[in-house]
């Protein structure tokens, strides 16, 4: 395992607390795409408080402005330059310093084009968070624009600081990269190989989780199923915990973690002892992410994805067996370049027959670099929303008949609060990620209620307390 405790690098911390002391600074983060960058985002929010800067939600009155961006998808390119052509007033008005990070800084053709159009203080990569005080100490001292890319993938750091947005439920990295070039993503080009936390850390990190309160975990990673995969074929894997499995299995006997979930899993990887340990470890959730991304065979060649349609089917099959109560969500793309109706069908019959519970949908998007991006036969972009139109109304189909399953049954619900749309209601969500609202006092928030669910309204149920 590559890994650096963390020590030069914390003592620009100190040194941006002196500069700042006094000054009552404000500082303002929005944080683009998936959990990962939420977990990085809340190590760069740990640093960036303890060098004396306060959290605002208004960018306006901010003095330093963090973008942490995704480019999974073209829109959340869109997204960044319109926000950046906003700050750009605020920059001249106050001098607030604008650092723009994550994994859309690790392509070149976008950093360029900030540096010719926009206005910044500091560029960070996905390699380099940890540097992000020394950044800010040189832009701060020197005045000047930094760039703090690496190409190569950078090590696993430990030790940083975080500032958890939430206090009842918490992500844990366990590994960063992905090695399996889906032809549609960037990810892999951005993020670099596949390579695991050492689990001593992992259990470590969940432990203290634990004794601060926290009650549900989501152990995060491009590829989670094959965590130490890496390791264990190049024999560099010196632990006892090394596989998901182990890791799993480990974590479930963590005194005070109620539930364990994790994203994202890749089907090629739910090997026997995953399942198994699915099954056996009584914390670990039994709604599981189970990106199928196309249904038709020829579609997931095309993708890399290294299943067929038939062996996704009979892992769901073998899953059911094993678990009888498992249920799955899933991530589909509609209109990867070659995609035929015909072949779009087979993706519905999928969603058909596995009758996922919940289904992140995306239209395809054109990667520059990807391998996709340069086959011929791309999808207009007409045909591309009807295909999405089609998924969506049957997913909103499938939602209603799942949901009638729910009535009569009885959910445990971890409570999160009132509801928003409601203030004289709880909320909370079942194992499966359903919005559950009912009556009942504030001190049942943090804590996993029987809830009886009553009646279904597409996006929520509605419950009574037990
Ligand atoms: N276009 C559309 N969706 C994509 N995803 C990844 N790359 C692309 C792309 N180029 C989706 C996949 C993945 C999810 C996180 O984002 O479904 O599982
Ligand atoms: Fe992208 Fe595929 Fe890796 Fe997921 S598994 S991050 S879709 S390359």
């Amino acid at each position: 395992m590559v890994k650096k405790e963390i020590n030069n690098e914390l003592e620009y911390i100190e040194k941006v607390r002196k500069i700042n002391e006094g000054k009552n600074l404000k500082y303002y983060i929005l944080t683009m795409g998936c959990q990962l960058n939420e977990n990085d985002s809340e190590k760069i929010s740990g640093m960036i408080e303890q060098m004396g800067y306060t959290l605002s939600d208004d960018i306006m009155d901010s003095d330093l402005v963090i973008y942490n961006t995704c480019c999974v998808r073209e829109n959340a390119e869109e997204k960044l330059f319109g926000k950046l052509g906003e700050v750009k007033k605020l920059k001249e008005a106050r001098g607030t310093i604008i650092a723009i990070g994550g994994c859309m800084m690790q392509e070149k053709h976008i950093v360029d084009k900030i540096k010719k159009s926009y206005k910044y203080d500091i560029i960070f990569g996905t390699h380099t968070l940890h540097n992000f005080p020394k950044d800010l100490y040189n832009a701060i001292i020197e005045n000047k624009k930094i760039t703090d890319i690496l190409d190569i993938d950078g090590e696993i750091i430990e030790g940083l600081p975080i500032k958890r947005n939430d206090s009842i439920r918490a992500s844990v990295t366990i590994m960063n990269g992905c090695n399996n070039f889906c032809t549609y993503c960037i990810v892999p080009y951005v993020r670099g190989r596949e390579r695991s936390r050492d689990p001593e850390d992992i259990i470590q990190e969940v432990k203290s989780l634990a004794e601060q309160g926290y009650k549900e975990i989501t152990l995060l990673g491009q590829n989670v199923n094959s965590y130490m995969r890496v390791e264990r074929e190049k024999g560099i894997c010196n632990t006892k915990i090394n596989s998901f499995a182990k890791l799993l299995r480990a974590v479930n006997e963590i005194e005070g973690i109620e539930k364990i979930r994790f994203i994202s899993p890749h089907p090629k990887d739910f090997t026997d002892d995953v399942i198994e340990a699915i099954r056996d470890c009584s914390k670990v959730s039994k709604f599981i992410h189970l990106p199928l991304q196309s249904g038709n065979t020829r579609v997931l060649k095309a993708m890399n994805r290294v299943y067929t349609k038939d062996e996704y089917l009979k892992l769901v099959d073998k899953m059911k067996n094993m678990i009888p109560e498992i249920k799955f969500s899933t991530d589909i793309i509609v209109g990867f370049p070659g995609e035929t109706d015909e072949e779009f069908e087979d993706t519905l019959d999928v969603v058909n027959k596995v009758k996922f519970e919940q289904i992140f949908m995306f239209i395809y998007s054109r990667r520059l670099g990807t391998p996709a991006d340069k086959m011929e036969e791309q999808v207009p972009e007409n045909i591309k929303h009807i295909r999405f139109d089609k998924l969506k109304n049957l997913y909103e189909e499938l939602v209603v008949e799942n949901n009638k399953e729910y009535i009569n049954t009885i959910q445990k619900i971890l409570v999160e609060g009132y509801s928003k749309t409601n203030a004289n209601l709880l909320t909370g969500r079942t194992d499966t990620n359903k919005v559950v609202v009912f009556e009942g006092k504030s001190d049942l928030i943090g804590k996993i209620e029987d809830v009886e669910i009553i009646s279904e309204h597409k996006w929520y149920l509605k419950g009574k307390l037990i």
